[in-house]
């Protein structure tokens, strides 16, 4: 993973910055990059490490035995996450989600999340504070996490089967475990719940109308993810993805769906309510509809890199200035330096033979 070094004198030298900063932010002080999108969501990811396999994620031909982890003083400390996430807040961020690989493996992610919980935005809101989960260890930690100040989870979710979703997550775990995990949750109110299942054509897509079924009158929200191809190691295909149109084409056959407008300009899923009042469903279709003019995500990776694209090569090294006796201020002014020249789009161009080599693996930036 390579990871560009953020001068620190570049920071330090504050005259440099401003004929860029006053061009790039709103009124409201909020950062826009250079397409004018805002700097509002911020993606952190706790751990490298997962206990599945997914097929698409982390397929065990790469991430075996033989694997190297980032070694425990690596990974940025509880205090340095809380440290950069309050910089980002004062520069308009309003929703943190963390992320993994699997963010409930993290040793006392509990207290990381009391921690974040306490944060406020510029006008005294608490945050919209989150984390995406494959829900093994709900069962045993939905209550801690509520209790910590945790609002809301989101569960990967891709099967009902059981044979089908042992095939997907590839270490054999059991889907009755994460159903009581997604129970778990409810009962402990981190609502709502937001259930995402990858679609992979061939392997998972005969489960479209029973997950649909499955979580119809749930209350929880079940959103299709076009299967991307994000990192080095997936193989990915464009004959693999299943289109969202495909999705809604089947689900809508069986019962009619019509149409929600967005809760917020930029939401990563399109809306759809079952005409019956069942509840509502999602699809996020980067791959045949990209959403990168309205993407407002940075991404925090577990030893403190910056990107700001998925599919991006390349980080900003936070940690190098959060450990050199960087100020506030100095990590402020990076931060606001980098996303002002950000000018990532890599949905609106992806191609079949655009190179993966160097690509950030979706485990160790988060979903
Ligand atoms: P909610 O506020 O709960 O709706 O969260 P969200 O819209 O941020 O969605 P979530 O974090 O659950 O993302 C769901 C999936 O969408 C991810 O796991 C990715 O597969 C995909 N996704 C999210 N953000 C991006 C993005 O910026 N680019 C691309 N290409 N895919 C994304
Ligand atoms: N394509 C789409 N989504 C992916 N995720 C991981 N790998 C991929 C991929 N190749 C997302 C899924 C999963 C979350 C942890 O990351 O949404 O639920
Ligand atoms: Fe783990 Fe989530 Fe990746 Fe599956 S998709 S391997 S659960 S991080
Ligand atoms: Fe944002 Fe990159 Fe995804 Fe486009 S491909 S929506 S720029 S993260």
């Amino acid at each position: 993973m390579t990871a560009k070094t953020i001068p620190l004198i570049d920071y330090r030298a504050r005259t440099a910055i401003p004929a860029v900063a006053d061009a790039r932010v709103e009124p409201s002080g909020r950062l826009l990059d250079t397409r004018g999108r805002r700097l509002h969501d911020l993606r952190i990811s706790v751990t490298d490490r997962c206990n599945f396999r997914c097929v698409y994620c982390m397929p065990k031909e790469v991430f075996g035995k033989d694997y190297v982890y980032l070694p425990h003083d690596a990974l940025l400390s509880f205090e340095e996450i809380v440290r950069v996430a309050r910089v980002f807040v004062a520069h308009g961020v309003e929703k943190i989600r963390l992320t993994g690989g699997e963010p409930l493996l993290r040793k006392n992610i509990e207290s990381l999340i009391a921690q974040l919980a306490e944060l406020r935005t510029p006008s005294g809101q608490p945050l919209d504070l989150t984390l995406t989960t494959n829900g093994t260890l709900l069962p045993r930690k939905a209550r801690a996490l509520a209790d910590a100040g945790l609002r809301r989870v989101t569960v990967s979710l891709d099967a009902l089967d059981d044979d089908v979703f042992r095939r997907m997550n590839d270490v054999d775990f059991p889907v009755a475990d994460v159903l009581r995990g997604i129970d778990a949750a409810a009962e402990a109110g981190l609502r709502p719940i937001k259930i995402n299942m990858v679609v992979k054509k061939g392997v998972n897509d005969d489960q479209i109308e029973a997950m649909a079924e499955y979580f119809r009158h749930s209350g929880h929200t079940l959103r299709f993810i076009e299967y991307m191809d994000v990192g080095a190691s997936n193989g990915w295909k464009m004959d693999e993805v299943l289109p969202s149109a495909e999705v809604l084409r089947r689900i809508d056959a069986r019962w009619p769906l019509e149409t929600l407008q967005p809760h917020y300009s930029g939401e990563v899923a399109q809306r759809w309510r079952y005409r019956d009042g069942a509840g509502e469903i999602g699809v996020i279709s980067s791959v045949t509809q990209a959403f990168c003019s309205t993407c407002t995500r940075a991404r925090l990776s577990t030893e403190g890199q910056l990107y700001l694209c998925l599919f991006a090569t390349q980080g900003y090294d936070l940690r190098a200035l959060l450990r050199g006796g960087a100020s506030d201020e100095d990590i402020a002014a990076a931060i606001a330096h980098v996303w002002q020249g950000r000018t990532d789009n890599y949905s609106e161009r992806r191609s079949a033979d655009t190179p993966r080599a160097g690509r950030i693996e979706m485990s160790y930036i988060g979903g």
